[in-house]
């Protein structure tokens, strides 16, 4: 007895070992992480060439860009020189004399990987903007296979930023459908992945992520402060469309191109703490030493790189503040990442419940940035930040929470949802009356057109009592579906000049992850501010 006793703890004890590094281990994902590399666009534009390509391949290795986790070079517009009566594409002459598989080849050569650029139409957006006249009908409309074929396999390419120039402003076409079959001519020519970059200009729906591994989220970047506060704009609110390796594109980097310092950090960290693709878009070759150390910062780019490939969500918004935060590592564990963000050209004071990032009891404060050990906090997260300026914690706690109490509409998953412009698009909009400041509307009237939480997560499941608050309106409906199983509210407050109205009823959830849906199949949904769930 008692030796079997000894053999089994002794079993148990080699089984722990065995299992140990499995379970302290990051969890680790069989997709990609953002793209991080260069692109020749913000600096050059059209204006590129065989060596300048060549030279920043260089610079990359050189000054330790690839060591830090740096990958793609990639050709931007600008090497085009016409089709010949074949169809077959054509290099420009003066600029690449040599055709691009030299260029290709020496990326590789360098250990790195090599990306291209192309039109989803006929013309280039160069063509257009940048009057060159080397970019007219080079685009892969009518010829995309046979440019697959060019690009991939006989020039040896790895990814590609298709634009939309050609396709939107000169031939009105539909972007899912030609995206679509874009993808599809380069998955029939090529059995090597290809990475798939959307080029937009606005979050284009919900399809991107079944045909790309990312897709630009706004209009073209400059070296401004107000761009990059434009972009993150554009993005505080996208974090349900990203992830398992699909990613909301910021679009290429202007640090290195004479943002002030405190704005660069803005603009890295929270492309990192968002998971954009990180494209470096200076010259290499002279980037200044401040600039390279911040593109460099491990702990920075171990956000962006994180196996979970999460993009941070807004959990706080107060006055001219935000607080974004998201699992780093293990999902639901006691360490996340947290930027605050100041925006504004004024002090702004930060308070942060540590309840609102789900954490509780001491907590230890990394700044990453500085990259420092800060002292440990209890209860709240406070920071006086500067204006134009962001701190990135990685923060562990002793505690994590069972979830965040209220779940805010703008963290919706809202399959129907793109950002082109459409009138009366289900969308997140702002309302001074919401809780975070943020509605989402225009919801319903289509079976397709709910939001949908589904990460509600209960730790031994049970019965629950569940608020939704919403904005009163006349003729709307609500259904409320956990776990697929409906219950239509019968009672919604019709008065608008009644502020935000709520509606309580009870729901039971399972232990684990649930799913939440607010849906109105049928006509409008009142417009959503959020719902809060106690345990009864
Ligand atoms: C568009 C894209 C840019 C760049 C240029 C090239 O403006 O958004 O990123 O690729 O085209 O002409």
């Amino acid at each position: 007895m008692n030796n079997l006793f000894f053999r089994g703890r002794k079993n148990l004890r080699v089984f722990l070992f065995a299992c140990l590094p499995l379970a302290v281990a990051a969890e680790k994902n069989s997709f990609d992480p953002p793209v991080m590399g260069w692109s020749s666009w913000n600096t050059y534009r059209i204006n590129i060439n065989e060596e300048l390509i060549k030279r920043q391949a260089d610079a990359m290795v050189e000054r330790g860009l690839k060591a830090a986790g740096y990958r793609y070079v990639n050709v931007d517009d600008g090497f085009f020189g016409g089709r010949d009566g074949s169809g077959r594409l054509h290099t420009h002459p003066e600029r690449f004399p040599n055709g691009l598989k030299v260029v290709a080849d020496y990326i590789h050569s360098r250990g790195l990987k090599a990306g291209i650029y192309s039109d989803a139409g006929s013309n280039t957006c160069g063509s257009i903007w940048d009057g060159d006249p080397n970019g007219i009908d080079v685009g892969l409309y009518g010829h995309e296979a046979q440019d697959a074929d060019l690009f991939f396999n006989e020039w040896g390419f790895d990814f590609i930023k298709i634009d939309y120039c050609g396709a939107g402003q000169e031939l009105a076409l539909e972007e899912r459908k030609r995206y679509t079959e874009i993808r599809r001519a380069v998955d029939s020519v090529c059995p090597r992945k290809i990475a798939l970059n959307i080029c937009r200009w606005a979050f284009p729906g919900t399809w991107a992520k079944g045909l790309a591994d990312s897709w630009r989220i706004s209009r073209d970047i400059t070296p401004s402060w107000e761009s990059v506060k434009h972009i993150v704009g554009k993005n505080l609110y996208l974090s349900a469309y990203a992830g398992g390796g699909h990613y909301n594109d910021m679009d290429m980097l202007e640090i290195g191109r004479g943002l002030k310092p405190e704005e660069e950090e803005v603009h890295f960290g929270l492309w990192c703490i968002m998971s954009s693709p990180l494209l470096i878009g200076c010259d290499l070759t002279t980037v200044p030493e401040a600039s390279l150390t911040l593109l460099k910062n491990e702990e920075l780019i171990a956000l962006n790189q994180d196996p979970l490939g999460l993009q941070a969500y807004v959990a706080w918004h107060e006055g001219e503040g935000y607080a974004l935060v998201k699992d780093i590592e293990r999902k639901r564990g006691k360490m996340r990442a947290v930027a605050l963000y100041n925006p504004s050209d004024t002090l702004c004071r930060f308070s942060v419940p540590l309840s609102c990032l789900e954490l509780e009891g001491r907590t230890g404060v990394r700044d990453l940035i500085r990259r420092r050990t800060e002292k440990s906090i209890r209860d709240t997260l406070s920071c006086v930040l500067p204006p134009h300026s962001v701190r990135i914690f990685r923060l562990e706690a002793e505690k994590r929470l069972e979830g965040p109490g209220r779940y805010e509409a703008e963290w919706a998953y809202l399959p129907c949802f793109n950002d082109l412009g459409k009138p009366k698009n289900v969308a997140y909009a702002p309302d001074g009356r919401a809780s975070g400041g943020m509605i989402v509307r225009y919801l319903g009237g289509t079976p397709e057109n709910y939001a949908e939480w589904s990460e509600v997560y209960s730790e031994t499941g049970g019965d629950y009592e569940m608020t939704v608050r919403y904005v009163p309106g006349k003729y709307r409906k609500l259904i409320v579906e956990v776990n697929g199983e409906a219950t239509p509210l019968r009672t919604l407050e019709t008065d608008a000049s009644a502020g935000i109205a709520s509606v309580t009823l009870p729901v039971r959830l399972k232990a684990g992850y649930n799913t939440v849906r607010l849906s109105s199949p049928y006509c409008w949904a009142p417009d959503i501010d959020c719902f809060t769930l106690e345990k009864r």
